[in-house]
């Protein structure tokens, strides 16, 4: 490749993130031979887990658990060798600056840093101000995990600390679902297509759902998820930013500015959220996982009603549904479609309208479910699919994990797939009333798609998932 040698520094090394995505993302990155030709990843915290060894093995461990299994030895020792952890914390990183530096002696002069801060929010802060006392910012890219702050004035105030430190151009606030093949096709699908525009509007569609049902539970992370709550990690970030891209306007050009742009002006569109619409949710039996409160009221799912007050989405339902403990794991987006204006099939069947079905998944699909006649002499209807898989459609293609396909975006200083200071902050505001006055969750059987009270808000639409 032709990106200039790099310095990865990892914080919050042995926690779960960087295990399951950042350092499996990283090694297959490299195997592919997307990373710079030269480079050192350096994970940091605040202990060291044991001896550089056992750090390696640790790395080694979570890539075979989370990527597959490593076949070739000597190409996993080549990558070892550049790979090291070193103790800093929030008040020290005398040792870490020491040895990025002695790092960037032996990459050469060109050598860029990019800082990833994969700890909780109430870190995030005192880490920024780390980096700038120790000059670690220079010539680095900063990544932050979402969510950026728990509310709109500790994120304005994280902003502040931001921006004492770094430029704007600097800053990577990352939201992993942008990163996602499947998310990137939205646009492609809108804008590279004269067919589906046109009708992409209150005009023609009845509803969207934004659905991501999920089956694992907590999975032992009670400290973040009574923290964090669904609403927070899941529904003021990713699932907002789908309901951005669904409903942005077409922007002047693909790109970074243009598209934030035309985010930040659906997200100021969107109507103060009414709290009768919203359903919280808890599964049974989370109250007495280890490390959660007994009488916690922390919400593991979340369904409600969006609306946008513009001109292209003027009256029409968005759905959002996600939770913990659900019967399947699904990243579905739909748009229903208006029936035709006449009824003139005899046996027309009492079947749902027109859907247009984006399957976020890692084999991404597209589908539009529509009625067709059964072949035979009588003119009978049936439902048909038109659909597109991608993985068949383009066999050969090489897709990336979202989080591989932003770390490479980092590494080029590309943000078109990041959120911005002012979609973050959009978003807070008008989420915090909610979160202010937390709806109480209803407590739904695990293996279910969530309480009835969510069942019902969808009203005479029913929600795509289960499908039928
Ligand atoms: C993370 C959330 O950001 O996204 C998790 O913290 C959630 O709670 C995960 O399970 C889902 O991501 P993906 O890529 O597995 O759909």
């Amino acid at each position: 490749t032709t990106l200039d040698p790099h310095v990865f520094v990892i914080f919050g090394a042995t926690g779960d993130l960087a295990r399951r995505k950042l350092f499996p993302g990283l090694y297959h990155l490299w195997h592919l031979g997307l990373l710079p030709e030269r480079f050192r990843i350096i994970g940091s915290g605040r202990a060291a887990p044991g001896s550089q060894e056992e750090f390696r093995d640790m790395v080694h461990a979570a890539i075979e658990q989370f990527r597959g299994k490593l076949q070739d030895h000597g190409e996993w020792h080549e990558f070892a060798k550049r790979l090291g952890f070193v103790v800093a914390s929030v008040d020290d990183g005398a040792e870490l600056v020491e040895v990025v530096r002695e790092a960037e002696q032996e990459l050469g002069s060109n050598t860029q840093r990019l800082m990833y801060l994969a700890v909780p929010p109430a870190v995030a802060g005192p880490m920024v101000r780390m980096l700038g006392k120790f000059e670690l910012h220079q010539r680095a890219k900063l990544v932050l995990e979402k969510p950026f702050g728990t509310d709109l004035q500790s994120a304005r105030q994280l902003n502040v600390v931001l921006h004492e430190v770094f430029g704007e151009e600097q800053i990577f606030r990352i939201d992993h679902f942008l990163g996602k093949e499947a998310v990137q096709n939205i646009l492609a699908l809108r804008f590279a297509n004269g067919l589906f525009e046109p009708q992409w509007n209150h005009q023609c569609v009845c509803y969207v759902q934004i659905d991501v049902p999920e089956e694992i539970d907590i999975q032992g992370r009670a400290d973040f998820m009574e923290s964090t709550g669904t609403f927070r990690d899941m529904i003021s970030t990713h699932l907002f930013q789908l309901l951005g891209f669904i409903a942005l306007e077409p922007p002047v050009r693909i790109d970074s500015q243009s598209l934030h742009e035309e985010k930040v002006k659906v997200f100021r569109g969107i109507r103060p959220l009414d709290p009768e619409r919203i359903v919280f949710g808890q599964y049974e039996g989370y109250r007495n996982e280890e490390g959660v409160d007994a009488a916690s009221n922390v919400e593991t799912f979340v369904a409600m009603e969006v609306y946008i007050d513009n001109w292209r989405w003027f009256g029409v339902p968005i759905y959002l549904r996600t939770g913990k403990a659900m019967a399947e794991s699904r990243r579905t987006i739909t748009l229903g479609f208006r029936e035709p204006p006449l009824k003139m099939f005899p046996e027309e069947v009492d079947d749902p309208c027109n859907e247009l079905v984006l399957e976020l998944t890692d084999d991404p699909q597209m589908f539009v479910d529509v009625r067709a006649k059964i072949p035979g002499p009588d003119l009978k209807l049936g439902r048909g699919r038109m659909k597109i898989d991608l993985l068949q459609e383009f066999p050969g293609s090489e897709p990336l994990e979202a989080y591989e396909r932003l770390l490479l975006d980092v590494m080029r200083g590309d943000q078109t797939l990041f959120t911005s200071t002012e979609e973050v902050e959009l978003l807070w505001r008008l989420t915090d009333p909610i979160l202010a006055h937390r709806p109480e969750p209803v407590i739904y059987p695990r293996r279910s798609y969530g309480p009835q009270e969510a069942l019902a808000l969808t009203g005479e639409f029913r929600w795509r998932v289960p499908d039928a």
